[in-house]
């Protein structure tokens, strides 16, 4: 059968960035620093929303489940870039890159999946203010995060069982600095057309479907500020929602101006920079866009701080 294909490759090389060797040192650093901050970042708004009490809300638990996926979505690409940039041979056994495919299409899909659930959240704290505490229940929170964890877990086992399927023959260079499923793809000497239809089918319920559901809430809260306009409702709306549609539009722009604009000549170099940008950026983005103008992160930053310096000051009295 297709063992003996299979067998014949062992392990793939992943090309990496489109970059000089003689830049490759500073990329290096750039990068490193980067996923620094990302881990930094996000742990720091999981612990802290997890420590203060005053943040155990819908929204910011939502956002703690956000920030853990951004936390594991970069870690699933970055390390191994790092690795490879600092190696001569940059290679990824066959278990490795199928395992990396997994999760990178886990935590992709989660992060779009979670952005639904934000903005559902904003839609009923806005239009139904009054029912806002019996409506977004810690059931129906809960729920909402298990049903997308249930969702991503069986979606990317599917893609990548189907691809565990395909035999890899001769070629086994992939132009890209992860094991990303279209370049696997693009390598694969067997029949992909299941493969191809599975990800039409399923990158529309995990692309275009949150992407509505996500526009139609922004829509509903726009028209509903709009029927009782008050300087003040528009305020409150944007400071609230303004932060959720520039990590929606960075997310969904990306990927976006990636899949739905392609563009066949030379396409590489480009393919790579947006990848970049929502792999690396986005990840590290998203904490800052929420806590910089959110008050009440500030306020618990402060809180924790301040606790921090009474118990140092008073470790020091003894
Ligand atoms: C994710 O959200 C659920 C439900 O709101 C919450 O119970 C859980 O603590 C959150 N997990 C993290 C890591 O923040």
């Amino acid at each position: 059968m297709k063992m003996g294909n299979q067998s014949v490759i062992s392990e793939f090389l992943l090309l990496g960035l489109p970059i000089e060797p003689e830049q490759q040192d500073l990329f290096y650093v750039l990068f490193l620093a980067m996923y620094v901050t990302t881990v930094l970042g996000n742990l720091l708004i999981v612990v802290l929303i997890r420590l203060d009490s005053h943040l155990h809300m819908p929204m910011y638990l939502f956002l703690s489940n956000l920030s853990f996926s951004d936390l594991c979505f970069s870690s699933v690409t970055m390390p191994k870039l790092l690795q490879n940039m600092q190696s001569q041979v940059p290679s990824i056994p066959y278990a490795g890159c199928l395992a990396q495919m997994y999760f990178f299409l886990l935590f992709a899909d989660l992060e779009s999946f979670l952005l639904v659930a934000m903005a559902y959240d904003r839609y009923v704290a806005i239009c139904f203010p009054l029912h806002y505490t019996i409506i977004m229940s810690p059931r129906l929170c809960l729920s909402l995060v298990v049903l997308s964890w249930v969702l991503t877990t069986s979606i990317s086992l599917l893609h990548t069982l189907l691809m565990a399927h395909l035999s890899f023959c001769a070629d086994n260079v992939i132009p890209h600095f992860f094991c990303d499923m279209s370049a696997l793809l693009k390598l694969a000497c067997s029949d992909i057309q299941i493969n191809e239809m599975v990800i039409f089918i399923l990158g529309g319920l995990v692309i275009i479907v949150p992407f509505l559901l996500i526009f139609l809430s922004y829509a509903r809260i726009v028209s509903s500020i709009l029927k009782v306009p008050s300087a003040r409702g528009i305020r409150k709306a944007f400071s609230t929602c303004g932060s959720h549609l520039s990590v929606v539009s960075l997310f969904y722009g990306t990927i976006i101006g990636l899949y739905l604009c392609p563009s066949d000549n030379n396409s590489t170099v480009k393919e790579t920079v947006m990848a970049v940008m929502y792999t690396v950026v986005t990840p590290m983005l998203n904490p800052f866009i929420y806590s910089l103008r959110n008050q009440d992160i500030k306020g618990a930053l402060g809180r924790i701080f301040s606790k921090w310096t009474i118990q140092f000051s008073l470790g020091e009295g003894f």
